[in-house]
């Protein structure tokens, strides 16, 4: 099985992209935090494509089961120079999406999502210009914005987090930033990622995931603040495509390198709608409103221009059927 890494000649479509190939089948990517929702569906992916995966995690809140059997797996802390030192001599690329990933839970101990976010990065940067990587591609998230106008939100806006978990990962960013000249790198700012895979047992993590746990343990969904509010709800296959091509796409002089790239699907959705979906697959559902969480933003989506420009992503799942693949998921395990 013969695959390459493609590099974009021109700017937008995904037909745009040329014939400007580079050899990748065997080559080593470094993926971390594969016990956890992303991290396993990108894993599984780069082993599919023909990557050499080698896996991290500590199993901090990821199970061992999510671990695609395809890969080599690492147990430990990226915080943790001990790990560090167990990463293979020599990686292409590596995938960071290990991480402490409540904003909520991120003011329980700040210094503790500081380390399993922010120094975790640092410590991979120093590793990948050890290792001479060709890219580290990096989860940075929404959160990084804060309080935003109710229009798309580009990646040049302002930037002001509003949790310390955002405070975290603008900080990794910067860090990318800094070395980018030694570590060629992406960071991603995802959005509200959402399908299966996505923990069930977290009540603090995971929009739609909380939601639908709640309906199909309670038919009954408390929600913590306004159902004004609202987000950008892209469903888990369209992320791992966009970590896919993040990684392995080269663009005219590296075109997708150095660059912050939002990753939504550019649709403002309400929390009410988000709750008209899951009721519709759990019939009979009744909701609550409480107090809103610490850092909570009001509502949020994503431009996405440079995802589509850069990616050549412009088709994405729908929420209705995204919610309801979900919830077909988690009724049949
Ligand atoms: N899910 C989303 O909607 C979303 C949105 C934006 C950004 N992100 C970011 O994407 C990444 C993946 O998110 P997810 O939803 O899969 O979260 P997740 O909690 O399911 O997975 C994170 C994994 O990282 C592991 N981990 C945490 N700290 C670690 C450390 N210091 N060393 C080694 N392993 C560690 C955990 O055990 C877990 O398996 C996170 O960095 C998160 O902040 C997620």
């Amino acid at each position: 099985m013969a695959r390459w890494i493609i590099s974009a000649t021109s700017g937008s479509t995904w037909s745009a992209w040329h014939s400007n190939y580079i050899y990748y089948v065997g080559k080593t990517v470094v993926v971390t935090g594969v016990a956890g929702f992303i991290g396993s569906r990108v894993a599984a992916r780069m082993a599919a494509e023909g990557f050499t995966v080698v896996g991290v995690d500590d199993l901090s809140s990821g199970k061992q089961s999510n671990v695609p059997s395809s890969i080599d797996f690492i147990q430990g802390n990226l915080a943790d120079t001990q790990t560090i030192s167990k990463l293979p001599k020599s990686a292409e690329f590596v995938l960071h999406l290990a991480g402490q990933s409540s904003g909520e839970m991120s003011f329980d101990d700040p210094i503790e999502d500081l380390k399993k976010n922010t120094i975790s990065t640092l410590h991979l940067i120093r590793y990948g210009i050890g290792a001479n990587i060709s890219k580290l591609v990096y989860a940075s998230s929404m959160s990084v914005y804060g309080n935003v106008p109710d229009a798309p939100i580009g990646e040049d806006e302002h930037v002001a987090p509003l949790s310390c978990y955002g405070v975290g990962k603008l900080a990794a960013e910067n860090y990318l930033n800094v070395f980018g000249k030694q570590v060629p790198n992406v960071s991603l700012r995802m959005f509200n990622v959402y399908g299966p895979g996505q923990d069930m047992t977290n009540l603090r993590q995971g929009m739609v995931s909380i939601y639908l746990a709640q309906a199909l343990t309670n038919k009954h969904i408390v929600v913590k603040g306004s159902l004004e509010r609202f987000r950008d709800f892209i469903y888990i296959d369209d992320v791992v495509e966009a970590w896919f091509r993040a990684t392995t796409f080269v663009g005219v002089g590296g075109g997708v390198d150095g660059n912050t790239i939002n990753i939504g699907t550019g649709v403002r959705t309400t929390v009410a709608q988000v709750l008209e979906a899951v009721k519709a697959n759990v019939v009979g559902t009744t909701v609550e409103v409480t107090d809103p969480t610490p850092g909570d933003q009001n509502g949020i989506f994503a431009d996405i221009t440079r995802m589509r420009s850069l990616l050549g992503m412009s088709d994405f799942v729908q929420l209705a059927d995204g919610v309801k693949r979900f919830s077909d998921f988690v009724k049949t395990v």
